[in-house]
């Protein structure tokens, strides 16, 4: 079919700062009636002005202008060569490892949101591929538990809930010297705070849901690619497994976005002071924080007073994610964490003493003075 393509070339935009390239998107305005607010193309289908001429869209399960205007706009902001927008995070792991063949193996970060671990081990390992969970950081291990069939490197950075940090070029490093595929869920810091495609990774992965959104309002996911031979991978996925995007959401989130640069600086402001304040409080006896983002986990005196700052937080919601401009304290071991096998999840630190808190863009006082009277 020939194409008389509406939206076929867009702008990179690489001569503006990534401050700008949120704002502006992929193609930003839209190009045929100059709308400011990209459109949201609620349509299932789209009509041929002929036989042989198509304008390039055919069927929204496969492409959608709204759908498209997101995944250029990710692609601009992680520095990769083309993104792919998902109906939820989930969805967009599950394209992930996708990729793998019965008999692949997998090294993952040994702390990771569980919904990915259930991925790993209720899904793929029934079908022949094979899991290790390791700490990233400890580079000389990890390099040692390498086998024949290892195809890929999954990696969390800040990892949920504990916050451990990895080295990206040197797991570019490890992934290049054994052909391996370095995939980020760069889901905490987002590319506001880091790019993982330059610095070596070949996919990044989010879950759009939290700081890209950043309102709590709308649940998606995120990859994009550093090369071109993963395009054709997860163009089918979106089109055979029908896990695409849907506009207004694709729409929502592209409002959202708008705003992540003067969120991300606020959550990350907000989350200083907390840490800080945390960090002295007698009842805190750990914390993990890895210094940048909004992200932080404590460990509390005791079950009772965890129990009771979930209970008496007023302000602050009592709520299971992250990233919106609301704070919530999640109590991982019985929420985000449940699908983590009990002997692991303590290993990790996740016990009845743990909470996770994502810090809004509240007033930080406020997030202080309510922590403070539910901690007494
Ligand atoms: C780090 C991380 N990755 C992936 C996901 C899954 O995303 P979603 O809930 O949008 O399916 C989550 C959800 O909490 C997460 O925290």
């Amino acid at each position: 079919m020939r194409e008389e393509c509406y939206y076929g070339s867009y702008d990179r935009k690489e001569n503006l700062h990534f401050d700008s390239k949120v704002v502006h998107g992929g193609l930003g305005c839209e190009p045929i009636t100059g709308a400011v607010s990209f459109p949201i193309f609620q349509t299932a289908t789209f009509r041929h002005r002929a036989f042989d001429l198509s304008t390039g869209y055919n069927y929204s399960r496969l492409q959608n202008p709204t759908r498209q205007e997101l995944e250029r706009t990710m692609a601009i902001l992680e520095e990769g060569e083309e993104g792919f927008a998902f109906s939820s995070g989930q969805a967009a792991n599950m394209s992930v490892f996708g990729l793998l063949h019965p008999g692949d193996h997998v090294i993952l970060s040994d702390d990771i949101y569980g919904g990915t671990y259930r991925i790993c081990q209720e899904i793929f390992s029934n079908l022949g591929c094979e899991f290790s969970y390791m700490d990233m950081a400890e580079t000389d291990s990890l390099e040692a538990a390498i086998r024949p069939q290892t195809r890929m490197l999954f990696v969390e950075t800040p990892t949920n809930p504990m916050m451990k940090v990895a080295d990206i070029p040197a797991l570019a490093a490890i992934a290049k010297r054994h052909g391996l595929l370095l995939v980020v869920d760069n889901t905490f810091l987002t590319p506001y705070f880091q790019k993982p495609l330059t610095q070596g990774a070949d996919i990044v992965v989010h879950s759009g849901t939290k700081y890209l959104c950043g309102h709590n309002d709308v649940i998606a996911g995120i990859v994009v690619v550093k090369d071109r031979s993963l395009v054709e991978h997860f163009q089918m996925q979106i089109k055979s497994r029908g896990n695409g995007l849907a506009p207004f959401d694709s729409w929502l989130l592209l409002r959202g976005i708008k705003t992540l640069s003067l969120r991300m600086v606020k959550h990350d402001e907000n989350a200083r002071a907390v840490a800080e304040w945390l960090g002295k409080h007698p009842r805190v006896k750990k914390l993990y924080y890895a210094g940048i983002g909004g992200m932080i986990s404590f460990e509390l005196d005791s079950e009772e007073t965890a129990h009771r700052l979930l209970s008496d937080v007023k302000m602050i919601l009592f709520a299971e994610s992250l990233g919106g401009a609301e704070t919530l304290v999640t109590y991982p071991i019985t929420q985000t964490h449940e699908s983590i096998p009990d002997d692991i999840r303590r290993k990790l630190g996740i016990n009845e003493r743990f909470i996770r808190i994502s810090i809004g863009i509240e007033d930080v006082r406020d997030i202080i003075a309510d922590l403070e009277q539910a901690l007494r």
